[in-house]
């Protein structure tokens, strides 16, 4: 595999080991064919997500020791806000447990019932929260986006025409602010050029609209802004996160991605009186403003995890991880998303499995006969993470994936090599993988605990 040497070395180990095929499908047939109702220690190689699943630094260990744990007035506050002013370049600062938590604040804080919210595609539990708020959520990625083979350097991008179309028929009064997912996880961890950001915040800032960053992989972004975007070559990753904040208004961030912790989040923004807002509303639903749900301890790794994540070598090195497993995985012919993302290698399971419907939920199978496989636990995104509307309509995604995500520092070649391998097998008996169905589909953020059956095996079996 082409992968430069990691900046690191290993300190500490925890064992993992694969149970046998008989094993595997019987705790499948537990987890109702829902990777996220496997048990963990029934996982071999674990690729459902990126988030709160990585290895911290050593001085990130060392920073949890330091922990001011008093529930007001913590100085861990004030190493993360001084974190944050310093590698972001917001003003202002609110701790949530999580991206989720900021995204309410963010939510309940601009959103009036009625109003849109324009988004280059949507994020679950952002758009989740949106529509909560009372808030339309309106699609306003460009179109290559949505085409998983078209080689496009900045899918992420937003379609200016598609905005300014949104913004003549209701009015820039309607809309609430602008939502920038960069990379965007749902297109396949596609990238949003500086050139296009600067585009949406000279529009937006012309019309009084607020520009909002979804900033849980951002570091992931500036790399490949530095990798692709010509005027950005010779910028460092943490001088290119800065100018993409410049453009912004406010961010709500994740920090279980980029900045490699096990949890954590906050707001920060430039707007006193959206900082005004999110601060009270934080100590009704995360705790009081200077923790935001976490331990002072939670506060002091995310600070100094802040700090270490715009190393170039460290988020180059992550990034050519994930393209090596996405180009091992092409080598046995499994049709991926490209180009391939920052944070994961996306399967496109329409063309993985082309004699399943959307209705039989093809992504949702594919994961589940991955496991089956080889152990492996990947994520569903397609129709069952997209959901259904307030009307109780489905929302029907035009990409149908599959999404091996990879823990930062977590996972070597060999695990790579191994999970390729094996899904490579699968490819090659496609043609009599089965569909599922739900037995049981919950009303909020469905994929989370949804159940499923096989349906009847295919009868053509070609290969
Ligand atoms: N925004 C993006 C782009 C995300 O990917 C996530 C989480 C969130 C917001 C919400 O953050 O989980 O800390 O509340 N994504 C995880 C994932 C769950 O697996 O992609 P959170």
């Amino acid at each position: 595999m082409n992968i430069p040497p990691e900046p690191y070395k290993i300190k500490m180990i925890e064992s993992i080991s694969l149970l046998s095929a008989p094993e595997r499908r019987a705790r499948l047939v537990d987890a109702g064919y829902n990777t996220f109702l496997l048990r963990s220690p029934d996982v071999y190689i674990d690729l459902l997500t990126d988030s709160g699943t990585n290895a911290m630094t050593d001085t990130q260990w060392a920073a949890l020791m330091r922990g001011d744990e008093a529930y007001a007035g913590s100085r861990s506050y004030e190493a993360l806000e001084a974190a944050i002013q310093q590698t972001y370049g917001y003003k202002f600062v609110v701790p949530t447990h999580q991206g989720r938590g900021a995204e309410n604040l963010l939510s309940k804080s601009l959103i009036k019932p009625g109003d849109h919210v324009p988004g280059n595609m949507y994020f679950t539990t952002t758009r989740l929260h949106q529509e909560l708020a009372g808030g339309i959520f309106d699609d306003v990625i460009c179109d290559e986006a949505h085409n998983p083979s078209i080689e496009a350097p900045f899918k992420g991008n937003v379609d200016l025409k598609k905005l300014e179309a949104l913004v003549k028929s209701v009015g820039a009064s309607k809309i609430a602010y602008i939502s920038v997912g960069a990379p965007v996880n749902m297109a396949g961890g596609q990238p949003v050029s500086l050139e296009n950001l600067t585009a949406v915040s000279d529009y937006c800032r012309s019309k009084g609209i607020k520009v909002v960053l979804d900033a849980a992989r951002a570091v992931e972004n500036a790399w490949l802004i530095q990798e692709r975007e010509k005027a950005w070559r010779s910028y460092s990753v943490a001088e290119i996160l800065k100018e993409m904040c410049s453009r912004t208004d406010a961010c709500t961030m994740s920090a279980k991605k980029d900045a490699n912790v096990n949890i954590g989040g906050f707001l920060a923004t430039n707007d006193a009186a959206l900082f005004e807002s999110a601060r009270n509303l934080c100590v009704v639903y995360e705790g009081l403003h200077t923790y935001g749900g976490l331990a002072g301890r939670d506060l002091e790794a995310m600070a100094v995890g802040i700090r270490e994540m715009v190393q170039d070598d460290f988020v180059g090195h992550r990034i050519m991880q994930v393209r090596a497993l996405g180009e091992a995985l092409e080598s046995f012919g499994v049709p991926i998303v490209k180009p391939i993302g920052g944070h994961g290698v996306f399967i496109d399971a329409k063309a993985f499995l082309p004699h399943l419907t959307q209705d039989e939920l093809p992504a949702q199978a594919l994961a589940a006969w991955i496991y089956g496989e080889c152990g492996v636990r990947t994520m569903e995104r397609g129709i069952v993470s997209a959901g259904r509307g307030e009307d109780g309509h489905e929302h029907r995604p035009k990409l149908e994936l599959v999404r091996l995500a990879l823990p930062r520092r977590v996972y070597t070649a060999s695990h790579l090599e191994f999970v390729a391998e094996g899904i490579g097998r699968l490819y090659k008996r496609r043609d009599s993988l089965p569909g599922l169905k739900y037995t049981y589909e919950p009303k909020l953020l469905r994929f989370f605990q949804s159940r499923f059956e096989p349906l009847p095996v295919p009868v053509a079996t070609k290969r």
